[in-house]
C-alpha cells in the first residue's frame, strides 16, 4: 500500500532523515525507511540508543553554548525532522531571545519543520545543502536571523558523515569556519572507525558503512584524525573529542552504549 507523503517527498526512496526518525521512535517514516533501519539494527543492535545518545549530546552542547558561552544565535546544519528537544526549545528555555536557523536538504524536514515552527518569529527552517556552503551563508532568511559579526553556535550533529570524500568535507568545513566570529562554538558528531584501537567496533564501522552506502548512498566512518581536522584551529573544550555518550554526560543520560560506543565521536570547540 502506498503511504501518504508531503509534496516533493518520494516514499519509494529511503532517506536518512526518515531512517533516523524511525530509530528515535518517530512516525514520519515509510516502509522503505524501516527496511533500511532494520538492516542497520542487525549490524548495530544498539542503534536506537545511539540515536538517543545523539539527541542527549545535542541538548548538552546547546545548553553549554547558551548558558556558559552566552551564545544567542544558532545555525543547525542537517537539523533532521522535529523531535523531542529541538535546538530552539533548548536554547530559548535558557535564553528566550535566542535565534535558531535550521537547515536541511530533505523536503520532509522542511514540510514538518515549517509546521512546527510557524508560531515563532525567532526560529526558521531553510532549505539548503551543506555541500554548497555559499548558498546557505548568503540565504536571505539566514542573514535576517544571524549576525556573523557576533558569536554563533554552529551545529553539525550527525550530518558531516553524509558528505562523501569526493565532495570535499574539509573544504565545506573550512568555508563554514571562515564566517565564525571570536567566541563562536562549533559542535560536531561524526561516525568513527577506531581502527586497531577497537577492532570489534572497527568491524561494525566497515559493515555499517557498506550497508549505508548500498541503501542510502552515503555514510563515512572516518578516523579520529579526520574528524579532529574539521575543527580547524578552533580549540576543543573539555573533555575534547570523545565517544558521543561521554561528552559531559548528565544524570539520567545513556553513558555507555553497547557495541557502537566507539563508533561515534563528539566534540565542541571554541573560536578564539
Ligand atoms: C541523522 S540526521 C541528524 C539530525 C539531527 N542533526 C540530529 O543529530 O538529531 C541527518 C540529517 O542531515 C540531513 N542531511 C544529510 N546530508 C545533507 C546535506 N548535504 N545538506 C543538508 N542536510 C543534509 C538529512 O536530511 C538528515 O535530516
Amino acid at each position: 500500500m502506498q503511504e501518504w507523503a508531503p509534496p516533493g517527498v518520494d516514499p519509494t526512496q529511503p532517506s536518512i532523515a526518515r531512517v533516523y526518525d524511525y530509530f528515535l521512535g518517530g512516525k514520519n517514516n515509510f516502509e522503505v525507511d524501516r527496511k533500511v533501519a532494520e538492516e542497520a539494527l542487525k549490524i548495530a543492535p544498539d542503534a536506537r540508543e545511539a540515536g538517543r545518545a545523539n539527541r542527549a549530546f545535542l541538548r548538552r552542547a546547546v545548553r553549554h553554548m547558551a548558558a556558559e558561552a552566552g551564545i544567542r544565535q544558532f545555525l543547525d546544519l542537517g537539523s533532521g525532522l522535529p523531535t523531542q528537544g529541538n535546538v530552539h526549545e533548548i536554547a530559548q528555555a535558557l535564553a528566550p531571545d535566542a535565534h535558531v536557523v535550521y537547515v536541511d536538504h530533505d523536503p520532509i524536514v522542511l514540510a514538518h519543520g515549517r509546521a512546527l515552527l510557524a508560531a515563532d518569529d525567532r526560529t526558521t527552517v531553510v532549505p539548503g545543502d551543506i555541500r554548497n556552503p555559499g548558498e546557505i551563508l548568503d540565504h536571505p532568511e539566514v542573514l535576517r536571523h544571524l549576525d556573523f559579526g557576533r558569536p554563533l553556535g554552529l551545529l553539525l550533529v550527525s550530518v558531516l558523515h553524509h558528505v562523501n570524500d569526493d565532495e570535499d568535507p574539509s573544504g565545506v568545513m573550512a568555508r563554514f569556519r571562515s564566517v565564525l566570529a571570536p567566541g563562536s562554538h562549533l559542535a560536531i558528531v561524526h561516525f568513527h572507525n577506531p581502527g586497531d584501537e577497537h577492532p570489534e567496533a572497527s568491524r561494525v564501522a566497515v559493515e555499517a558503512e557498506r550497508s549505508f552506502n548500498q541503501n542510502l548512498g552515503t555514510g563515512r566512518w572516518r578516523t579520529r584524525a579526520e574528524i579532529a581536522s574539521y575543527f580547524g584551529d578552533l580549540e576543543l573544550v573539555e573533555p575534547g573529542l570523545v565517544p558521543l555518550a561521554e561528552w559531559r554526560a548528565e544524570p539520567g543520560d545513556v553513558v555507555r552504549q553497547d557495541l557502537t560506543h566507539y563508533n561515534v565521536l563528539a566534540g565542541v570547540a571554541r573560536k578564539h
